[in-house]
């Protein structure tokens, strides 16, 4: 948490490998990530990270169940392999009935727990989301908030961004980010 324009989506981008550091240097588990190359980077993204944004982030083009296969099939799972596991993910999401369905015909809540699902595809370390619930009205939120609760009993380690009190309540510690020191001036 923390004020707009302290750095926050620009932490999760730098502990996802979406960006490089100008200084300093970034470690996840064991790896050191500012030194890998982008062949490296692009592999850290696609298999050791799932991202979860404001905005969803769905392709258009694509139903429910074809989105959550597709970093699958970028990460050379079979079209089998990924076909199940996205499928056995919208049912755990609340989706199983909704996988033929286009982004359009789904709900902000309905979204978010299919680029949920999309993020869990690749089995990653770690989540990282961006105030994924800051599209989204009272009971989808609780919806997602119970997700999130379900996948971290189950193990996984989740990093959110959040301006909402109640999303930051569930968590199990929580990191304010202080203004940058060096603000623009605009006198
Ligand atoms: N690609 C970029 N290049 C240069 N500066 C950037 C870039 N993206 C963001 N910034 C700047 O870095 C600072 C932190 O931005 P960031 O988006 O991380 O803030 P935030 O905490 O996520 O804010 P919000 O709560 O509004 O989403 C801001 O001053 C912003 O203008
Ligand atoms: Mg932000």
């Amino acid at each position: 948490m923390g004020p707009s324009g302290c750095g926050k989506s620009t932490l999760l981008h730098l502990l996802g490998g979406l960006d490089g550091p100008t200084g300093g240097e970034l470690w996840l588990d064991d790896k050191r990530v500012d030194q890998l190359s982008e062949r490296g980077l692009a592999n850290l993204r696609r298999r050791e990270i799932g991202f979860v944004f404001q905005a969803y982030h769905l392709m258009d083009e694509l139903t429910a169940r074809e989105n959550v296969e597709l970093p699958a099939i970028l990460a050379r799972r079979s079209p089998l392999q990924a076909r199940t596991r996205a499928l056995e993910l919208l049912d755990q999401v609340g989706l199983a009935d909704r996988g033929n369905h286009l982004p359009s015909a789904l709900s902000g809540g309905q979204r978010q727990r299919v680029a949920i699902a999309r993020a869990l595809v690749n089995e990653p370390l770690v989540v990282l989301a961006d105030e994924p619930t800051g599209n989204l009205d009272s009971a989808a939120t609780l919806e997602v908030l119970r997700l999130f609760d379900h996948l971290h009993n189950s193990g996984l380690t989740l990093v959110i961004v959040t301006h909402d009190e109640r999303v930051a309540a569930t968590a199990d510690r929580i990191a304010s980010m202080r203004e940058a020191l060096s603000s623009t001036r605009y006198d």
